[in-house]
């Protein structure tokens, strides 16, 4: 497959997102068939905001493939601020293979890959987590026999997860549902994009503030209320998306089968402890899937070719 970056949901085609899929699951099943796929190969991980899943699932995810990891976190402050993102991108392509960073402006992931000439990766920005969506398909691989024929509901703040999940969702042609507030949803030109894309697949895809409006569901996912980044404060919101909180009711109403968080969850919040904790909730699955995800990732941008 001819991958440069892992940047942006919608610059993959259908066969390779499920031919990245498919090798997420069999390295899950067979990890030892993998072991040495990054013998002699760095990978810098370069963070601008917290992690925990992103930051342990690359690491191990790495180490699992023979590689080595270097992280370098929010010490040196906003990426472009002490020295040009460019400068920066072309001395870490002298020592490492490949760059992972998780930043405030997808422009600067862009920087990045058109200065680095080495893959980057996207662990997370502004507009897209696709390292997330990519685990959250693999997980519903696991749950649901025929990805075509799921329907999965987004329900909350239309952000970085849910833009990715809706572009590969259309990509994949699953059908989605996406449930915001009015005035939170995703912007227009996201939305159109994805719209485009589901018409060519043949996902149907749509926007509602109506909770109502929900549907028959197989999964809802749902993420925080206040992204990082995001100056807003949660008391501020709290009446406005107080209707979209995901709970056993809203779940029983669409007959979903599935409750899906990326995670951190904040709980009473999008999402009621009961649920969470419940075991409706693949939430631990789609963690552990993140490490597979980005192992069949790594492994398609970095190997070297049989
Ligand atoms: N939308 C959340 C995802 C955290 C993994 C954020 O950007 O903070």
């Amino acid at each position: 497959m001819s991958l440069k970056h892992f940047l942006a949901d919608d610059q993959l085609n259908q066969a390779q997102l499920k031919s990245l899929i498919t090798l997420a699951l069999k390295m899950k099943q067979n990890p030892a068939d993998y072991q040495n796929l990054l013998a002699g190969k760095s990978v810098v991980m370069l963070f601008e905001k917290p992690s925990l899943r992103t930051h342990i699932s690359f690491d191990i995810g790495i180490q699992k493939l023979g590689g080595h990891a270097l992280y370098i976190g929010q010490q040196n402050g906003q990426l472009g601020e002490r020295e040009r993102v460019s400068d920066v991108a072309k001395n870490l392509a002298c020592w490492s293979d490949a760059i992972v960073a998780r930043v405030f402006k997808h422009q600067v992931l862009q920087e990045l890959a058109a200065h680095a000439g080495k893959p980057v990766i996207n662990a997370l920005c502004d507009l897209y987590h696709p390292c997330q969506a990519l685990a959250d398909f693999v997980t519903l691989t696991e749950n649901f026999a025929d990805l075509s024929q799921v329907k999965l509901a987004y329900v909350g703040d239309g952000n970085n997860v849910s833009n990715s999940l809706m572009l590969m969702a259309a990509t994949l042609g699953v059908d989605f549902t996406l449930v915001c507030p009015t005035g939170f949803g995703p912007q227009a030109e996201m939305f159109n994009k994805a719209k485009e894309i589901a018409q060519a697949s043949g996902s149907q895809l749509s926007l509602t503030a109506n909770v109502e409006a929900l549907g028959r569901q197989d999964a809802i996912y749902t993420d925080t209320w206040v992204s990082m980044g995001d100056e807003t404060k949660v008391e501020d919101i709290l009446a406005t998306f107080a209707a979209y909180q995901v709970n056993h009711e809203l779940m029983n109403s669409a007959g979903a089968k599935v409750v899906m968080h990326c995670q951190p969850a904040h709980l009473g919040q999008e999402i009621t402890a009961e649920l969470f904790d419940s075991e409706l909730s693949v939430a631990t699955s789609q963690a552990e899937n993140r490490m597979w995800a980005q192992n069949a990732v790594l492994a398609t941008l970095l190997a070297e070719p049989a």
